[in-house]
């Protein structure tokens, strides 16, 4: 193969992607999706709508067409794309701005101190060195029903996956541990008709929970049990899953959650993780490494891991037949058997 001629191109687009993300993140903020999904609208309209200053606002609205998420007319009327209009319209229940709202309200400023968080080994969010970032976050309500949210919409492709790739016709139960608002469960649930099913999740989570299964028509197959998976055992099931959990904690409490998972199942019943499983040879999974960086900024001691690293954890906690499946995007699922 040629060598290819070295360029800049990646270095600084990368570099100032940031950018890019907080126009989308601002634009979020100010659901402006959400307003033209209702009626399309021109510069001036969306000006007084909004309290933009003139200013910035045409670059603004243009840098939005350039980037691909909203399109203008030849009479200059903005509207959503087809992407924005399904997913950015805060109505809709495939909305998956939830998880860019926290991004713009806490990920965004609290990336800011990267190097910090590298230099010292330490989070760098609202919780300080030491404290759980859960118990912080949990005792501002708007808080908590954000992080809730926002897990929805960051985890309904794979959550959807899961429902259907998984071969839920040898169980007959499931428990989702650190359920959140209940998304895997409810999608779990929805396609498949035969099962039975519980949200576990710190108790404050309950009221969240239990609105989000009945919107969703699920609320006679899937209920609630609040606990702690370091204080409580887990509700028996035969599948337990744990989706985008273990990536919060350290090694020693990876551990403990894998064992956890094996005294509820009963012999010949799974355990499902799912994260950003990094790649083996740590290389290609970019969304997995920097999901990493961000438990690193969020959390005391959370690290995202290969699939050949919780397959042995597993193995460890006494799961046979291991392995790793694709589900979307950079998510994967990691499975053993009891
Ligand atoms: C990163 S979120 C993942 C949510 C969801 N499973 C998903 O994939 O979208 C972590 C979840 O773990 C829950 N959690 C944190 N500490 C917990 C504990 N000690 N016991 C039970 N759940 C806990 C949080 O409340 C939160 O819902």
């Amino acid at each position: 193969m040629e060598p290819s001629t070295p360029s800049p191109e990646k270095i600084l687009q990368t570099g100032l992607a940031f950018w890019a993300s907080k126009t989308l993140l601002s634009a979020v903020e100010m659901e402006i999706f959400t307003v033209l999904a209702k009626h399309p609208e021109d510069l001036h309209a969306i000006s007084s709508r909004m309290g933009l200053h003139p200013r910035g606002a045409r670059d603004f609205l243009d840098a939005l067409v350039a980037l691909g998420f909203l399109q203008r007319d030849e009479k200059g009327i903005y509207a959503n794309t087809p992407d924005t209009e399904v997913f950015l319209d805060k109505r809709k229940p495939s909305y998956v701005g939830g998880i860019l709202e926290m991004a713009n309200s806490r990920l965004y400023p609290f990336w800011g101190a990267l190097t910090t968080a590298l230099r010292t080994g330490e989070q760098q969010n609202e919780a300080k060195a030491g404290e759980d970032m859960f118990a912080k976050l949990y005792a501002d309500p708007a808080k908590l029903k954000e992080f809730l949210s926002a897990m929805s919409g960051v985890s309904r492709g794979a959550n959807i996956a899961i429902g259907q790739k998984f071969l839920w016709s040898d169980y007959r139960s499931f428990v989702d541990a650190g359920t959140a608002q209940g998304d895997l469960a409810v999608q779990i649930a929805l396609a498949n008709p035969h099962l039975q099913g519980i949200g576990f999740d710190l108790p404050e989570v309950a009221p969240i929970f239990e609105n989000y299964v009945v919107s969703n028509g699920v609320a006679d197959r899937v209920s609630f049990v609040g606990g702690s998976f370091f204080e409580n055992p887990l509700p028996k099931a035969d599948v337990v899953l744990f989706g985008h959990i273990l990536h919060d904690w350290n090694l020693e409490q990876k551990r403990h959650l894998l064992s956890m998972a094996y005294d509820a199942l009963p012999e010949g019943g799974a355990v499902v993780v799912y994260d950003a499983i990094i790649d083996d040879n740590r290389s290609e999974n970019a969304f997995g490494l920097l999901m990493s960086l961000n438990m690193l900024v969020e959390t005391e001691g959370g690290f995202d891991y290969t699939g050949a690293d919780c397959q042995g954890w597993m193995a460890d906690a006494g799961f046979r037949d291991t392995r790793v499946e694709h589900l979307v995007g950079p998510d994967s699922m990691v499975i053993g058997i009891k």
